[in-house]
């Protein structure tokens, strides 16, 4: 069926939620790892592996015949009965997730991820305020959406009582106006005084992304984790560490939150986690996950054999292909290209990213910061046009967001810098 007649069927079935990049609809047919194809055979180099979720690569085979494999024997059997893949994944996830955690429970999104974790800690901690970041996003549902600070995806609410926002650490546009390191690291100890001020003293938990992804790729100060952890550790809470968007070598260690070395309470998976099969997972220690008593929790879908033979297959692939010391590797180089981009171009405020997650931030005027989300729009479409696909970020509306598949190479790397370049230039002409 070609674009036209799928565009009017679109338009007449589908939700008008759907939210869609850009101008002209893309129809993507086919995808080879980090290249993707449209319906005219036309070739895009892929920087957005389907919002940070592709990691090894389009049509990865291995993970695919993996997969395939497992459909023929067994597609779906519940967690109230036992299948291999499952307990075998589970197993794998608690060799590579940090510290002591060690007990997966699995589900099919990272806003599920995000439900099951903050009810674990309501369990364990008999207390249901949570302290969350400005600019955070975790999902869609009631709970994930209370914890989400983004003016774009809130409605009216009412959302769920009881979750405390604190300024997020982005220094690029520091909330205290302050310039780090002599800042002191003030949005850590807002937790603190948010803590102090707005309870009797308790929390239940933290929640925080390594690295916000949506947010607009706001990377913290590398001491931000081990500071909030103590305060909300002091506090009675759990630090809940989202690494839906950071997981799985897209920051260039297994999980996100590796990068700080800190071992959070409880971690939220997804995304990358079956390189595009849905499926996510909340992971905790003995002692927490033991507040859960059989059947408190349940997903009927959670842990699809399918899905789970998939991601067995990833994190195979992510190991045998070396893709994580890849991620670190071109992310590095990546980033000191865009890095020597922003030296030459005033449309590019700041740089910044952990290895393949990478964000350019844009503005009108370097001096005033005034962002630039029409020079945005543009360029994703200037982008497109000229075989490259990027993401965009941000509640102002003005970040590229780079996640490519993490078998990107340094040619790949060179490709996209020559294109970015070229529709800086194109952005910069109406400043
Ligand atoms: C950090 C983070 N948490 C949670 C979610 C929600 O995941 P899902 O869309 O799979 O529900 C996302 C999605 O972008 C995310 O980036």
């Amino acid at each position: 069926m070609n674009l036209e007649e799928l565009e009017e069927k679109r338009k007449k079935y589908l939700m008008p939620c759907y939210a869609h990049y850009f101008q002209e609809m893309l129809l993507i047919e086919r995808g080879e790892r980090q290249y993707l194809f449209d319906g005219q055979g036309k070739r895009y180099l892929d920087c957005f592996a389907g919002v940070a979720v592709v990691n090894c690569g389009h049509a990865h085979p291995l993970i695919n015949q993996r997969a395939f494999e497992q459909m023929q024997s067994l597609v779906h059997i519940s967690s109230l009965m036992l299948s291999s893949p499952m307990v075998l994944l589970a197993e794998k996830l608690a060799q590579i997730t940090p510290g002591d955690l060690n007990r997966i429970f699995f589900c099919n999104s990272g806003a599920e991820a995000v439900e099951g974790a903050t009810a674990l800690v309501k369990a364990f901690t008999d207390n249901h305020q949570f302290i969350a970041l400005r600019s955070s996003f975790h999902g869609r549902t009631l709970m994930a959406l209370s914890l989400t600070a983004q003016k774009s995806w809130r409605g009216k609410g009412p959302y769920a009582p009881g979750v405390i926002f604190v300024a997020n650490p982005y220094c690029y546009r520091c909330t205290f106006n302050l310039t780090y390191p002599s800042c002191g690291l003030a949005c850590a100890e807002d937790v603190e005084m948010a803590i102090e001020s707005c309870t009797n003293g308790e929390i239940g938990g933290f929640i925080a992304e390594p690295v916000q992804g949506n947010g607009g790729v706001i990377v913290p100060p590398m001491e931000y984790f081990g500071i909030v952890g103590e305060i909300v550790h002091r506090h009675g809470g759990l630090f809940i560490d989202d690494d839906v968007q950071c997981g799985f070598g897209r920051t260039g260690e297994w999980f996100g939150i590796q990068n700080f070395n800190v071992i959070p309470d409880l971690m939220t998976l997804g995304k990358g986690m079956a390189n595009g099969l849905p499926l996510g997972a909340f992971v905790s220690n003995d002692v927490i996950s033991r507040a859960f008593k059989p059947g408190q929790h349940f997903s009927t879908f959670g842990g699809n054999p399918v899905n789970c033979a998939a991601a067995l297959a990833t994190l195979e692939v992510l190991k045998e292909e070396n893709l994580i010391s890849n991620s670190r590797r071109v992310g590095e180089i990546f980033l000191e290209k865009l890095k020597n981009l922003e030296e030459k171009h005033p449309s590019i405020g700041e740089v910044r990213g952990l290895g393949l997650l990478i964000g350019v931030e844009l503005v009108k005027d370097k001096k005033t910061k005034e962002p630039y989300p029409q020079g945005l729009s543009q360029i994703l479409e200037f982008c497109r046009e000229n075989g490259l696909l990027i993401g965009k970020a941000g509640p102002l509306g003005n970040v590229i967001r780079i996640t490519p598949p993490l078998c990107f190479t340094e040619e790949n790397v060179e490709e996209a810098c020559e294109i970015l370049e070229r529709g800086l230039r194109q952005i910069e002409e109406a400043l």
